[in-house]
């Protein structure tokens, strides 16, 4: 379906909302308050313009937004560049030395059982739990139809009841509500960076908040064991859930995944896949309550596939090929509000990136979010164009991070894509969403690149 063109005006207030970066470099104590706060205000503005930034505070730390320097990072030299300990810390608790935490053979091992689990065809045979949790998601915010609801809520829930519904698909007695407050609680406390990360004292100092939070989901955790050894005495559903699959992943050659590696894993596809996917979707109706020509343009080609108000279907993972309009707004919202807008590296041996010397030990890290922004890389970086993702080729793959890439790229990537346009299609071509005045969310980022104070619009049939 043909798109027009929208026309716009130039004006500050076709920016939808940013969050400010450090007008300098932090010190150490500067550091800790500001990354308790929002980790984004730790990102000098610097670096929206240069390739490059270094400095030294606890220790020497790069910051690159270079797309060649992220491809020898992430793609080239993948092994002298393994994941913080900062990120694996806050994680281990809850994941264990699960795919998205470990490092080398162990992490490799479980890469290759764990592929075949997200191949295309086995994203397009989850589709229907997609679809139904957004027609699901579409009645319930059709009983707000009048006034503002929180669509950074609905979303969460939408998105859990998916990922809930494929890794423990079974009813089996396990208390899915449970596991859901066990890791809300987890990324609300635990998450938070803790000044001995900060300061570097070793992990096995332990970190209270964090220990909470393991207490809390150890019980999720006993039930969930249980589940999964039901699972292998019954074999598999109907329709394989990604236990399932990942029960039947390796090449006969590899040892199975035990109970625990199983549960790591399927607690890791949680965290990992659900508050994110919420999140881009939370964004992406932000967007489009912002500029409402791009919502009605979404709408029109939601509409062409579905039919409009009231009586139109939830789309389904046949559907997406047909909403490319749909898919660049969530391409564009994974670009002005990447859930994961820092990543961070720890350099195992010396190098040199964008013309700066690195040393084993110093931190290198991807300040996605202002990736994302800077003015070399993008025209109008700060302004929501999702027309910009209409030709992929065009896209620097390296100047566009919202999943990693190289070998540790996010591996639900589709699964997630997939997911985030059959429910924004449902939600667009049934409702029309307005900006709630006065009620901006503010992009704050702790883990995650959430909007603070969530995301209130007002909702009226389509
Ligand atoms: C819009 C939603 C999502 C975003 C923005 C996202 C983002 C990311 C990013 C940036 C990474 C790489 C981190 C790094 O290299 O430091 C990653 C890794 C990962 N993601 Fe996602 N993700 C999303 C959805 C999902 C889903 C739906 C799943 C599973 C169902 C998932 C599972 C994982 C796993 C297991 C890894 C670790 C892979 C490895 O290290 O081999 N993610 N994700």
């Amino acid at each position: 379906m043909q798109i027009t063109p929208i026309t716009r005006r130039k004006s500050q207030a076709d920016v939808p909302v940013f969050a400010p970066l450090a007008s300098r470099p932090l010190g150490i104590w500067d550091s800790f308050a500001t990354a308790r706060r929002n980790v984004l205000e730790l990102i000098p503005a610097a670096s929206l313009h240069l390739p490059i930034l270094s400095g030294k505070s606890v220790g020497r730390w790069h910051m690159v937004t270079d797309p060649t320097a992220n491809r020898r990072i992430l793609k080239e030299a993948p092994d002298d560049y393994p994941k913080s300990s900062v990120t694996k810390d806050i994680l281990r608790p809850a994941i264990g030395e699960s795919l998205f935490v470990a490092e080398g053979e162990h992490w490799r091992w479980q890469r290759k059982l764990a592929a075949p689990v997200f191949t295309h065809r086995n994203v397009a045979a989850l589709g229907p739990v997609m679809t139904a949790a957004a027609e699901r998601a579409a009645d319930r915010i059709a009983a707000s139809r009048g006034r503002a609801a929180d669509m950074l809520a609905e979303m969460v829930q939408a998105t859990y009841e998916v990922i809930s519904d494929v890794t423990f698909s079974g009813k089996d007695g396990f208390d899915r509500d449970a596991l859901n407050r066990a890791i809300e609680a987890y990324l609300d406390d635990a998450a938070k960076v803790s000044i001995l990360d900060i300061l570097a004292v070793p992990t096995w100092v332990p970190r209270l908040s964090r220990e909470r939070a393991k207490r809390l989901l150890a019980g999720p955790k006993t039930s969930a064991d249980g589940l999964i050894e039901a699972r292998k005495r019954d074999g598999a559903r109907p329709v394989p859930d990604l236990l399932d699959l990942l029960l039947a992943g390796g090449d006969g050659s590899d040892r199975q995944m035990t109970t625990q590696e199983l549960r790591d894993n399927l607690l890791t596809f949680i965290l990992a896949g659900h508050e994110t996917t919420a999140l881009t979707l939370a964004w992406a109706l932000y967007l489009c309550a912002f500029d409402p020509a791009v919502q009605e343009a979404a709408r029109d080609e939601a509409a062409g596939v579905l039919g409009q108000g009231p009586a139109a279907r939830p789309a389904t993972a046949e559907d997406v090929a047909k909403l490319p309009y749909t898919r660049q707004i969530i391409d564009e919202a994974l670009r002005l509000y990447p859930p994961g807008g820092f990543m961070s590296r720890t350099a195992k041996a010396p190098d040199v990136l964008a013309g700066h010397e690195v040393q084993p030990g110093d931190t290198v890290s991807l300040p996605v979010y202002a990736l994302h922004r800077n003015h070399r890389l993008w025209e109008d970086p700060a302004r929501f164009r999702p027309e910009r993702f209409a030709d992929r080729a065009a896209i620097d793959r390296y100047a566009y991070l919202p999943f990693g890439d190289g070998p540790r790229i996010c591996i639900g990537a589709s699964f997630a894509i997939q997911e985030a346009v059959i429910i924004l299609a449902t939600l667009l071509a049934r409702f029309r969403f307005t900006a709630v005045p006065g009620r901006v969310p503010k992009p704050v980022m702790i883990v995650t690149l959430r909007p603070e104070g969530g995301v209130w619009l007002e909702v009226q049939d389509a």
